[in-house]
């Protein structure tokens, strides 16, 4: 790309005024050589253009967030919830992600107890006291993604949930602010699984966080339990998710092969999850969807 082009971002701007030290920078990193570490491509780096895209489908998904809390409580079956949060979005311009999203056939994901991930809501499936759950939602408005999700609890829950689901948050946020501007996407996992560990948990690593905005899943894989300085360099304009799946019992999990969605842990054990969607900027990050 010459220096008067337009940048590849799409910005408008002249390469010269835009990436073009972002580029020098990268490629004066002589280590990303190393076999563990890669180059961030073009395709996934947001210009301003692109974050505000990103930062209007985050408030639509973070309001169906919001209303969830209200929804829960014992008797109620996924399906309500998945179709009160299924208008909220749709009332407000946006389109549920997962909905028909390789064939997943409800609006959003919500997995209850020993569900690590993937739930499919049920006109069957019935709130209980003492459930623990995470409710999973993504949005899509004018072509650009957010995606989150937070931990809800039934009545009174057990001691050992109650710290599973406020640890596995202690976790996220370790994660996040291991997520700086030239550094790698392995610090983020070698946070979150150190932290894990030091509290007697188990990181699911079969599944893990992902870049996000022009699409819903793009890269990086983020894994949540790995070795620092590995992955993909962090970039300003990069954009993903933190997402830790955490167990109490081990780490194997499986994935119902009736549905083909449902994912489980092996042991049967309880597991916890929060996602944020959030932007790597030139000093940092700024969560965009929570
Ligand atoms: N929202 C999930 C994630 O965090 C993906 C759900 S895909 C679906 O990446 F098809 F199950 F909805
Ligand atoms: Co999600
Ligand atoms: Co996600």
């Amino acid at each position: 790309m010459k220096r008067n082009d337009p940048c590849w971002c799409g910005s408008g701007i002249k390469y010269k005024k835009c990436h073009l030290r972002f580029d020098e920078k990268i490629d004066s990193m002589k280590f990303i050589k190393n076999k563990n570490q890669a180059r961030p491509p073009h395709k996934i780096i947001n210009n301003a253009a692109d974050i505000e895209g990103i930062k209007r489908a985050a408030v639509i998904n973070d309001g169906a967030l919001d209303i969830v809390g209200g929804l829960i409580k014992a008797g109620v079956s996924t399906l309500e919830i998945n179709d009160v949060v299924h208008n909220y979005i749709v009332s407000h311009g946006g389109h549920p992600s997962c909905l028909h999203y390789e064939n997943f056939p409800k609006s959003i994901c919500i997995s209850i107890n020993d569900v690590v991930c993937h739930g499919i809501p049920s006109k069957k499936e019935i709130l209980r006291e003492g459930d623990i759950l995470n409710v999973d939602i993504t949005t899509d408005l004018d072509g650009y993604f957010a995606d989150a999700s937070r931990m809800f609890s039934v009545g009174k829950i057990s001691d050992e949930a109650a710290r599973l689901i406020r640890v596995t948050k202690e976790i996220m946020e370790v994660g996040i602010l291991a997520a700086q501007p030239w550094h790698f996407v392995g610090d983020i996992g070698a946070a979150c699984g150190k932290m894990a560990h030091e509290n007697g948990y188990s990181v699911v690593t079969d599944l893990g966080g992902h870049g996000v905005g022009k699409e819903f899943h793009l890269d990086p894989f983020v894994s949540h339990d790995c070795a620092a300085e590995t992955g993909m360099l962090l970039v300003p304009g990069m954009v993903l998710t933190v997402e830790p799946m955490i167990n109490a019992g081990e780490k194997n999990v499986f994935t119902d092969p009736n549905d083909k969605w449902t994912v489980r842990t092996s042991d049967g054990s309880l597991s916890a999850q929060w996602e944020k969607t959030i932007l790597i900027t030139e000093t940092g990050n700024e969560v965009l969807a929570s």
